[in-house]
């Protein structure tokens, strides 16, 4: 890793108090309520789709408040379209803040995309043109949300199937920028380092070497899908429904390395399998974490 990814200090221990402070955790599902309300030994967290939780009562509430009374929660936006050119949508971003009151998360994020555009609603995230007027306004909407839940939020980089042209800035030199301006903090996603590195034909490790590591206050892993594009070149779909495979696991172990135990959170959005599948592929990165939590401190003396 170069310059850029040089960290004061690991997270863990930057941040000792936090209530996921070296964790790892998986995104939660409704069918895996009873599973886990019959398992004791889940020691991680667990992290939501924010949109799920802007009705004003009902099922979804009752769940995920018991989930909440057991567990640190992670609250992470799909819909708010930050990267989009139009406003934000308040209404949208009202819910938003009632959910993020609601629950009190332990960390809160959103995604460097945007997903509408004048009356369409598009089910993507898509990628961004990284230029100076898109950085304006990204930056205006980060503040604009910060200011509406009344703290700091943690932004995505994207997986990305197409890149513009008119694109002057790299996408780590912009989040580098953005979260400069804003005082946001990153969710840095391995495997959406990985699906954009091959998609593109770049290198993932380079890119981690410029990602500003010493920022990133959460990191997500996923599954993604192999398929080939019409001149046969392999083309990844972030689909988030099957296990993290092994070049995602290496990069994130590199990551871990640099950065000591960021809080983790494996995703899986469709194809769900059992809890005891998911919860597995949380334990996996918990147990990345561990060891270098004890590699850290040894290094940087114990966490008091
Ligand atoms: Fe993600």
């Amino acid at each position: 890793m170069n310059a850029h990814a040089q960290i004061r200090a690991p997270h863990r221990l930057r941040f000792p108090d936090h209530p996921v402070a070296g964790k790892a955790g998986a995104s939660f599902k409704p069918e895996h309520f009873d599973a886990i309300a019959e398992d004791s030994g889940f020691g991680g967290f667990f992290e939501v789709h924010a949109e799920n939780y802007m009705g004003a009562g009902g099922p979804p509430h009752l769940a995920l408040a018991a989930i909440r009374q057991r567990f640190p929660v992670s609250m992470h936006g799909v819909c708010m379209s930050i990267g989009g050119p139009q406003p934000l949508d308040e209404a949208h971003l009202a819910r938003f803040a009632g959910v993020v009151e609601r629950y009190e998360p332990a960390l809160v994020s959103e995604h460097l995309a945007w997903s509408t555009h004048d009356d369409v609603f598009f089910s993507d995230l898509l990628p961004l043109p990284y230029t100076s007027a898109t950085l304006d306004h990204v930056c205006a909407h980060v503040d604009q949300v910060q200011e509406a839940i009344g703290r700091r939020i943690l932004m995505e980089n994207p997986a990305t199937y197409v890149l513009f042209a008119e694109s002057t800035w790299s996408e780590t030199d912009f989040i580098r920028e953005m979260a400069r301006r804003t005082g946001c903090g990153l969710l840095l996603d391995v495997n959406n380092v990985f699906v954009s590195a091959t998609n593109h034909g770049f290198s993932a490790t380079d890119y981690l070497d410029d990602f500003p590591l010493d920022l990133v206050g959460e990191i997500h892993l996923a599954g993604h899908d192999e398929q080939a594009d019409d001149d046969g070149r392999p083309l990844l779909i972030d689909t988030h429904d099957r296990p993290v495979p092994d070049p995602v696991w290496s990069l994130y172990e590199t990551v871990i390395a640099h950065t000591g135990p960021v809080p983790t959170l494996v995703e899986w959005d469709s194809d769900i399998p059992d809890w005891h599948v998911l919860r597995a592929e949380a334990e996996a990165a918990g147990r990345i974490l561990d060891r270098n939590a004890s590699l850290a401190e040894a290094r940087h003396g114990t966490v008091v």
